[in-house]
């Protein structure tokens, strides 16, 4: 048996290589992006494990189809951007790994929400462009305790936001689509999301990028939401307009955002040995503004994170490879 892994970052390469020894498997990693282009680095292997946010195309399944590559086992969570359609219809079986570490993502969006509501960008704003090192009232934050946190979409991350937000003493509310019946977690459900979006004063999202969510916050959710209000993005970039979030930001539409996740990623985004400087000019725009923390998709990285991510998506491969049914399956 033979794997080989895509996208590989230095801190991932330890665990391939335990894991490698453990199960006396060769496996291969790569820096490249998995691409038609790229796959002839796969020749001859049983199975790849990937970990990318730019797509999963159609032509790529039909590369894996040529290669005679069956097994294509995803080092993360979201499938947005996997084609499942054309993978089933080239013979290829798709895992994740839905749950490496749900608290990793919640505890990141609780430090994007501390960040943002004790105004620690326009400290950070007022020490390194102004070399000025004394009090302002710019700075003064208001409590998670006295402040209704909204969670969008009640699954794994979700759940642990709750819990998080409130050991914090946070009120609690949530939306989701298909809401759990008998949740013994302490928190109301709204009827709409409109609802949600009117009485929050911090609204995390935590539901993966769907046809129907596609821009769902747009100018016109912005202006119902609160004009103290912030809103933090650690799930997908698609769900947020970005340019009417760059409008209701300068606007004074809504006071802040903490955005891990922005629209169109580029492969660029996860070249970890890159020394390229950002171009995209919104992520330039949004991260010269004291009422924004933004981050490089980076709310799953943890070492608990990368452990479960390599070892979960290859013991997955080896399944599969080994003509064994994975619960992880996706198509
Ligand atoms: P999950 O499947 O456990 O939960 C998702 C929840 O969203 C479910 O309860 C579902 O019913 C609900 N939902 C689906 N569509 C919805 C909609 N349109 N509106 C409201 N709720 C909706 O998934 P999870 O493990 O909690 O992960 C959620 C998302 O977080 C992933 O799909 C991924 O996009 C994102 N994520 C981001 C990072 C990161 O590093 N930033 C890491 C992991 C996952
Ligand atoms: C996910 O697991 O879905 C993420 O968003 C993490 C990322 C490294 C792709």
């Amino acid at each position: 048996m033979k794997f080989i892994a895509y996208n590989v970052r230095d801190d991932e390469i330890p665990f391939i290589e335990k894991w490698g020894k453990d199960n006396q498997i060769d496996v291969q990693y790569t820096t490249t992006t998995l691409t038609p282009e790229t796959l002839e680095e796969a020749q001859g292997c049983d199975g790849i494990s990937g970990l990318q946010t730019i797509p999963y195309s159609r032509d790529l399944f039909e590369a894996f189809n040529k290669f005679g590559i069956k097994y294509l086992a995803l080092r993360n969570v979201g499938t947005d951007n996997v084609d499942l359609q054309a993978a089933k219809d080239n013979d290829v079986t798709i895992t994740n790994v839905p749950a490496y570490s749900p608290e990793s993502i919640a505890e990141f969006a609780v430090t994007m929400a501390l960040y943002l509501t004790r105004k620690v960008g326009y400290m950070q704003q007022q020490l390194r462009q102004k070399q000025q090192f004394h009090f302002s009232p710019d700075f003064m934050g208001r409590l998670i305790s006295e402040q209704t946190v909204g969670i969008v979409g009640t699954g794994r991350i979700g759940r642990h936001a709750i819990q998080l937000f409130k050991g914090l003493g946070a009120k609690v509310i949530a939306y989701d689509k298909y809401p759990i019946k008998n949740s013994k977690l302490d928190f109301q459900y709204t009827t709409s999301l409109a609802d949600l979006i009117t009485q929050s004063d911090i609204i995390s999202l935590h539901m993966p990028a769907t046809d129907d969510n596609y821009h769902q916050f747009n100018h016109e959710t912005f202006e119902l939401m609160k004009d103290t209000a912030i809103l933090i993005n650690t799930a997908r970039g698609s769900i947020v307009d970005t340019d009417d979030l760059i409008y209701a930001l300068q606007s004074g539409e809504i006071a802040g955002a903490g955005i891990d996740t922005v629209e169109n990623e580029s492969a660029d985004l996860q070249d970890s040995r890159s020394s390229k400087q950002v171009t995209d000019a919104d992520v330039i725009k949004l991260s010269m503004m004291p009422n924004v923390l933004i981050t490089p998709h980076s709310a799953f990285h943890t070492t608990k994170s990368v452990m479960n991510m390599v070892t979960i998506s290859l013991n997955n491969l080896k399944a599969l490879a080994s003509g064994n049914k994975v619960d992880d399956q996706v198509n």
